[in-house]
């Protein structure tokens, strides 16, 4: 039946039936999706570029691992966490130990919230950035510094020096940032988490991290095996496609992942662990997701520069470009057409963040956006 359709067809899920169908039996199946572009999208059906989701699907060989997972998926799954915590030791070159696994990866910032206030300090973050930490911080009563970016756009480390106060036993950087695209340069970086965990607790949120490409980019897990101050977050929501599915790892020593989940959690769901296992190792549907992005973000760019729009070169997911009129007209012209694109972020409020999602349904989004504003 596969020599019936053409790869580009399987890729592009122009074929949804046949691909549908032959999902559960397509076992070597790698860069392949079942997901189909949606170039007539509909109030029910809208494309959705607004939260940073992979539009992809799950690689099949995740899909078929998370449905084979309901024969056993009335036993705990802790057998299998063990098992989806050694995937990524031996991926990441850790001891296990170093490893926590959570329900995606909002469990580990929430929990550093808590632990921030409950031992009485503050939390210091770059403005804008990923806001749950913040929302969360504000709800259990901590107080936030929060820090400008700097006139580039990208977290201003020395600023952030500048704000620190005794108090603060927190800090959270997300690098790749979010809604600005940017990356923080990575001597620089290193630079200062060994300064200042000296101070406070660094967690670094590398939510992104599968997308960036850039030489001046580099992972902080090195640093969390000889440092006991700092906490590197990953989440499988992103390339992986699981955001439904729910499925976060946390480095950091063992003393914080103890504190932080006590002999082991119990958080996540055998489906989720089976189905990461797979994806995880699947790498050439990972590099597919890569490419695929990089031609959405090209789509993007063009755009931007037949009409002149700023824009942040991105290091993820999303683009971040200057529209020129408020984030909230753009995202309720682009509703009506059934695009969801990003919300106001301020002080940016006339910049929009956009996710990216197939090429096909970026070329929509661009024509669209070229109709009511170029
Ligand atoms: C920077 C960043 N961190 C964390 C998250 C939350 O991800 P998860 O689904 O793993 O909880 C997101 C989600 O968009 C994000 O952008």
């Amino acid at each position: 039946m596969t020599n019936d359709i053409t790869r580009r067809q399987w890729l592009t899920g122009t074929t949804t039936t046949v691909a549908t169908s032959l999902l559960l039996s397509a076992t070597s199946a790698s860069a392949q999706t079942f997901m189909s572009a949606n170039v007539t999208p509909s109030a029910q059906n809208p494309i959705r570029a607004h939260f940073n989701e992979n539009t992809y699907g799950q690689s099949l060989k995740a899909r078929k691992a998370i449905d084979d997972a309901a024969d056993r998926s009335h036993l705990y799954a802790f057998g299998a966490m063990f098992e989806f915590r050694a995937t990524i030791a031996k991926l990441e070159n850790i001891n296990p130990k170093y490893i926590g696994i959570g329900a995606g990866s909002t469990e580990f910032l929430e929990k550093a919230a808590v632990f921030s206030r409950i031992d009485g300090g503050s939390m210091m973050v770059t403005y804008p950035t990923y806001g749950d930490i913040i929302r969360f911080g504000e709800t259990l009563g901590s107080k936030i510094i929060q820090v400008p970016v700097g006139e580039d756009m990208s977290i201003n480390l020395d600023a952030m020096r500048e704000a620190y106060t005794d108090d603060v036993n927190l800090i959270y950087l997300c690098n790749p940032n979010n809604p600005i695209p940017t990356i923080i340069e990575k001597n620089a970086l290193r630079e200062f988490c060994l300064e200042m965990s000296e101070k406070a607790t660094i967690l670094i949120d590398e939510a992104y991290y599968e997308y960036v490409d850039n030489e001046n980019f580099a992972s902080m897990i090195e640093l969390v095996k000889e440092n006991k101050n700092i906490i590197v977050t990953r989440t499988a929501s992103k390339i992986h496609a699981f955001a439904g599915v729910r499925v976060g790892v946390c480095f950091a020593h063992p003393d914080i992942i103890k504190r932080m989940f006590g002999m082991f959690t119990n958080s996540t769901n055998y489906a989720a662990m089976r189905g990461a296992i797979a994806s995880y190792q699947d790498f050439e549907y990972q590099d597919f997701l890569r490419q695929k992005n990089k031609e959405s973000l090209q789509i993007c760019y063009d755009m931007f520069e037949e009409l002149n729009l700023p824009y942040i070169k991105s290091n993820a997911n999303f683009t971040f470009f200057k529209a020129g009129r408020p984030s909230k007209e753009v995202a309720a012209v682009m509703k009506k057409h059934h695009i969801l694109s990003g919300r106001e972020f301020k002080p940016f409020t006339n910049w929009v963040r956009l996710s990216m999602t197939k090429p096909e349904e970026m070329r929509y989004i661009m024509q669209v956006y070229r109709k009511e504003f170029g």
